[in-house]
């Protein structure tokens, strides 16, 4: 018997109900259905030209063999390169650890900041995995309801209130998954001081970065136009620190504004103390990151490639402003408008909470053609009462699916 019994915590570990969803979806396409897809969390475009064909070349050329674990010296420099120019930040390429992806870059830093009960405290509703990652270390996942009055994020009095005497850290998104929105200058500022003045970390999830929409935040041909900007938001955290050492982390990734989700590249930038141990647990881990996709990533951080990324961006901007329109339209609640990622994540219109978000979102798939992602897969938070749609698909298909949530709506 013993030989078939798995790690107690597996059993913590939930599935994305999602999933199954989307193997719903498939078996309705399969019969002929027309289904349109919003609960995937991945942009529909496929990576831009220059990725693709650094990509090729890079297997071309041979490089298909390890990197330093740390990742290749050029990618690194480029990633600092690109924060100097579209952040303003001045950074050493040294703090920057490219990675398998911002979910690699996350169980690395499990590995490095977690032992066993340390809590962590993150907002409900988040990402799934921010907590499990750190779940899978022993640690405690400690969830914060957020709501629309903090722009659905953790701020300084709410992480007050809510730190232990076993709480280690904060992790935030921004933009969050999975409603989209972004913190302000001034939560972030209050974020990095609470931490600081209980000696934990502060982990800041910028996996969405660059897929900003107001004009505000618009990214900038050069750093020098982005002091000039009147702004409440910054574009990475790291414009807030002056101290290298300061024990806050960043973690980023190719996957989502730099379209490149199965290359699986990304990255961290960390205090400069911590990247010696962070190399020893890579290599221990997974050796390096894929080399074929550090190359296709120089690429992505190219001028030709940037431009495509910015096309997407603005045409994720109004595929944003259609949707969060329709839904208002329909008696959705959407208290704020989500400023980033390709997320609206809306309330239920009243008469159909009591069945919760789950049940509607299989009768809107079955019945609708409609797939989009309950909020029971965010946390616990007033979940039953929310349902997240992803703008990953085109105007056209976002204004069907709206025809057919429509159409699903109580008479
Ligand atoms: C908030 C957030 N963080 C991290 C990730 C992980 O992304 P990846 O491992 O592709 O970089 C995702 C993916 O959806 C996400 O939504």
């Amino acid at each position: 018997m013993s030989g078939n019994r798995f790690a107690a915590r597996v059993d913590a570990i939930a599935a994305f109900q999602v999933m199954e969803l989307m193997d719903r979806a498939r078996r309705l396409e399969a019969r002929g259905v027309d289904v349109v897809h919003m609960e995937v969390g991945e942009p529909d475009f496929i990576s831009a030209d220059p990725i693709l064909e650094a990509g090729r070349a890079a297997i071309s050329a041979g490089h298909t063999g390890y990197t330093s674990a740390l990742g290749l010296p050029a990618l690194r420099q480029a990633i600092a390169a690109y924060y100097g120019r579209w952040h303003g930040v001045a950074l050493d390429p040294e703090r920057v650890v490219v990675t398998a992806g911002a979910s690699g870059a996350l169980m690395l830093l499990a590995a490095l900041l977690l032992e066993p009960g340390d809590g962590l405290l993150l907002a409900d509703p988040g990402y799934p995995c921010n907590r499990y990652i750190p779940l899978f270390a022993g640690a405690q996942p400690q969830l914060v309801p957020v709501a629309a009055d903090t722009a659905y994020q953790l701020d300084g009095a709410g992480v007050a209130a809510a730190w232990s005497a076993h709480t280690r850290g904060v992790l935030v998104a921004s933009p969050a998954n999975p409603t989209g929105s972004v913190l302000a200058r001034k939560a972030l500022l209050e974020l990095i001081g609470q931490v600081q003045a209980r000696d934990g970390w502060l982990l800041v999830d910028e996996i969405y970065q660059g897929l900003v929409y107001p004009a505000e935040l618009e990214m900038l041909p050069d750093a020098a136009r982005h002091g000039g900007v009147a702004s409440d938001r910054v574009g990475s955290v790291l414009q807030l620190l002056t101290d290298a050492a300061a024990p806050v982390y960043v973690l980023n990734s190719f996957s989502k504004y730099f379209g490149m989700t199965g290359w699986r590249i990304g990255w961290m930038v960390v205090p400069e103390q911590a990247v010696a141990p962070l190399e020893r647990l890579a290599q221990n881990f997974y050796i390096a990151p894929s080399s074929i996709g550090q190359h296709a990533a120089l690429a992505a951080l190219g001028d030709p490639a940037m431009v495509v990324h910015e096309q997407r961006r603005h045409a994720f901007c109004a595929r944003r402003n259609l949707l969060v329109a329709g839904l208002r339209e329909l008696g959705f609640g959407v208290p704020r408008v989500p400023e980033g990622a390709f997320y609206v994540y809306a309330e239920l219109p009243e008469q159909l909470r009591a069945r919760g978000s789950r049940a509607f979102c299989e009768r809107l798939l079955d019945e609708h053609g409609v797939a989009a992602t309950p909020g029971t897969d965010f946390g616990t938070y007033r979940a039953g009462d929310h349902v997240r749609f992803a703008y990953t698909a085109d105007l056209a298909r976002i204004e069907t699916a709206l025809e057919r949530i429509s159409a699903a709506m109580p008479t």
